[in-house]
């Protein structure tokens, strides 16, 4: 097996107020090896994006964190502000959840991609818009050019989130980071762009790391399965393995929840995706 890209040990994460502090992550560790996808799963509230967001030192401001978290070897912990800067997009890029609040509601979205493209590349107008043309088309969207002069609101929302995976992508990054990338979209969008990520991730020879609340999504997709509950990882292992023989109570809770949403959905149509693995399993100090 090739060696991990990303290294966490033992991250901890404590949000210090007034009253008090709240420890919310707890000796953290896991790897992300290079190339294929990791999907880091478990209930809203486990600690995922907390820990998807301290990699790249986006943590909020109040969350002070201990631990390593090493990406090609090199520890990122303590990093100051111009390296984080050196190190998102053209190293790490993330996507999050809600695509079109990432966007600039007053700017085309050619323009929002245009000057990521020139940039993180250092291309003149002319050949970032090529590339920007040429990059949405192979996110499959159609008449790519004159999506270009379109704005935020004229995007669906699964079109949006390509426009997002766009914008990871012309930055080039080693490591791409999705936090709930399909929450929200349609189940047909989410297969969809699901299908995408996938493709995307072995084209680009990428390391992509998945962050999901939906076991659902992940399956046929993912190498490899992160499983967090509480602020703590409870359980990681290849995905052949995880969801033929889950090491713990708790995965095979997440899997048979995950079970009774996909029956349900096939009865329902497309009513599916409930977070039924939230129910009576809500982590302590949620307000
Ligand atoms: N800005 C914040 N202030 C205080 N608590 C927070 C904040 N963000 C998240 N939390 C708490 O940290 C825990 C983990 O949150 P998060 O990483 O967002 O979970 P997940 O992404 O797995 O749904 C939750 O209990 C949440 O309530
Ligand atoms: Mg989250």
């Amino acid at each position: 097996m090739s060696a991990a890209l990303l290294e966490v040990r033992g991250l901890s994460g404590v949000f210090r107020t007034r009253a008090g502090d709240t420890p919310v992550l707890h000796d953290v560790s896991f790897d992300l090896p290079a190339g294929g996808i990791t999907a880091v799963v478990g209930e809203t509230g486990s600690g995922k994006s907390l820990t998807a967001l301290s990699i790249l030192g986006l943590q909020p401001p109040g969350l002070v964190t201990g631990g390593s978290i090493r990406f090609d070897g090199r520890e990122l912990m303590g990093l100051d502000e111009a390296g984080y800067r050196a190190l998102r997009g053209s190293q790490i890029a993330m996507v999050f959840q809600d695509a079109r609040s990432s966007l600039n509601p007053v700017l085309t979205v050619g323009r929002q991609l245009c000057d990521v493209a020139r940039l993180h590349r250092g291309l003149s107008r002319r050949d970032a818009a090529a590339l920007v043309e040429q990059t949405l088309a192979r996110v499959a969207i159609p008449e790519p050019r004159r999506r270009m002069a379109q704005y935020p609101h004229e995007f669906s929302g699964g079109m949006a989130q390509r426009v997002m995976i766009v914008m990871a992508l012309l930055c080039e990054p080693r490591l791409l980071l999705l936090d709930e990338p399909t929450t929200g979209l349609d189940v047909t969008t989410q297969a969809d762009v699901m299908e995408l990520i996938v493709a995307l991730t072995q084209e680009a020879g990428l390391t992509t790391c998945l962050v999901t609340h939906d076991l659902g999504l992940v399956g046929e997709a993912c190498d490899r399965v992160v499983v967090m509950r509480r602020g703590r990882v409870v359980e990681q292992a290849d995905a052949a393995t995880f969801f033929s023989d889950p090491a713990t109570d708790y995965a095979r809770t997440l899997l048979a929840a995950n079970r009774d949403t996909v029956d349900q959905g096939t009865a329902n149509q497309g009513t599916a995706n409930q977070d039924t693995a939230n129910q009576d399993t809500e982590p302590e100090g949620t307000a």
